[in-house]
């Protein structure tokens, strides 16, 4: 049986990551971090069958420990300090957790292997962020990085610290420049479900106004279950690599909103948007559309679920929440 170890298993991307690693026979095993977390008991209920180990990415010696205990073929490293906006306003933390903290897992899994570097493959969740202020359009492997947040910041560091890793030590190390990827899983504090939330509280009369930041944003956005098949691809591969996953589409926050609002049938939408200045970012990433060339050519992989269908399934599920919560 394949033994997958995964940090940030109480997030998205660990839930839809887990279902797919259970679906493919894996035994999974997730780090949890904090006394008491909350979350432990969305993950026993959704996904009794992942094997919970405690643990920090700040702290390494708890890395070892949950390695030793889970003796993994792959090690996914999603943990991290995951929202923009908070990265201001917390930003040694996120340099600790999303940048260092890259670091601690690459270290612990060195000497968790010992001579046998490879014995692990290892996946690090890059960042479109990392391109930020983009300089090519659309955005490769090859594009320069110019970061504008320091959660951007944090995960060139640990990008760069994943290839030094890979080259200085053997490893089996790859990074996945994912762009933006949402699901019904999402965050409340991510723009999507924040959308479809209030579209589906609008739609039932339980709201009448959605405050927002910078509706003129461009995102490439994908749904989570197909982004995650990607990095189980990028760790079956003989040689570790880097590689973009995208759709290759942009699309506004605003058409987000309309294509949203439209699907719960309110079509004169803009009167319940107000837009707030609390909301806008001391700088803002304009406009990201990736080129994922090189993962359909060398993993076989591309995007299933288009941006209507993943905006009708949000907007679907959080309508179904809701109208659950009433009865
Ligand atoms: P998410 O839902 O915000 O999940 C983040 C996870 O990291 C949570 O499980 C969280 O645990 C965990 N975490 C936070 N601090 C930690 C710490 N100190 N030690 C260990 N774990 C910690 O993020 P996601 O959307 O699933 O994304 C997964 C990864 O991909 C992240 O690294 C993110 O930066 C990256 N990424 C995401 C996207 C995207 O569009 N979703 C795109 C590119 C890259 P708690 O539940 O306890 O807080
Ligand atoms: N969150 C949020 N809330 N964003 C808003 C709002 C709002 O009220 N109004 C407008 N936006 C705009 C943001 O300014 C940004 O341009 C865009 O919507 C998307 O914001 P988020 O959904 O917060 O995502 P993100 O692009 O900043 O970051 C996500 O994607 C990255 C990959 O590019 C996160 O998942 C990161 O962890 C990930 O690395």
């Amino acid at each position: 049986m394949t033994r997958a170890f995964i940090t940030g298993v109480t997030g998205q991307d660990g839930y839809y990551l887990s279902k797919l690693l259970l679906e493919k026979g894996y035994e999974v095993y997730g780090l949890v971090r904090g006394q008491n977390n909350p979350k432990i008991e969305f993950l026993k209920a959704e996904l009794p069958e992942v094997k919970i180990l405690t643990g920090d990415l700040m702290d390494t010696s708890s890395l070892i420990r949950a390695l030793n205990a889970s003796q993994p073929d792959e090690f996914y490293n999603l943990g991290a300090i995951s929202f923009v906006a908070y990265s201001w306003e917390n930003a040694s933390l996120t340099a600790d957790v999303t940048g260092k903290g890259v670091l601690n897992a690459l270290e612990a899994t060195r000497i968790y292997a010992g001579d046998d570097a490879a014995k692990v493959k290892f996946y690090q969740a890059s960042s479109s962020e990392m391109f930020g202020k983009v300089q090519h359009v659309p955005q490769s492997e090859s594009t320069l990085l110019w970061p504008r947040s320091p959660y951007g910041v944090a995960k060139v560091f640990g990008h760069y610290m994943t290839i030094n890793y890979r080259e200085s030590y053997g490893m089996h190390a790859s990074s996945g420049v994912l762009f933006n990827h949402e699901s019904p899983m999402r965050g409340p504090e991510f723009v999507t479900r924040k959308i479809s939330m209030a579209v589906a509280r609008i739609a039932l009369g339980l709201q009448d106004k959605l405050v927002l930041g910078n509706i003129d944003a461009k995102r490439d956005w994908g749904f989570a279950g197909d982004y995650v098949e990607a990095m189980w691809r990028m760790l079956q591969q003989e040689e570790a690599d880097d590689y973009v996953i995208s759709t290759g589409e942009t699309h506004p926050v605003r058409e987000f909103l309309d294509v949203a609002f439209n699907h719960a049938g309110i079509s004169d939408w803009e009167k319940y948007v107000v837009q707030d200045p609390e909301f806008y970012r001391p700088a803002e990433v304009d406009l990201l559309v990736g080129d994922a060339t090189k993962a359909k050519e060398q993993l076989g992989w591309v995007p299933k679920v288009s941006f209507p269908e993943l905006v009708r399934m949000m907007v679907d599920a959080d309508l179904k929440r809701q109208r659950d919560a009433q009865n």
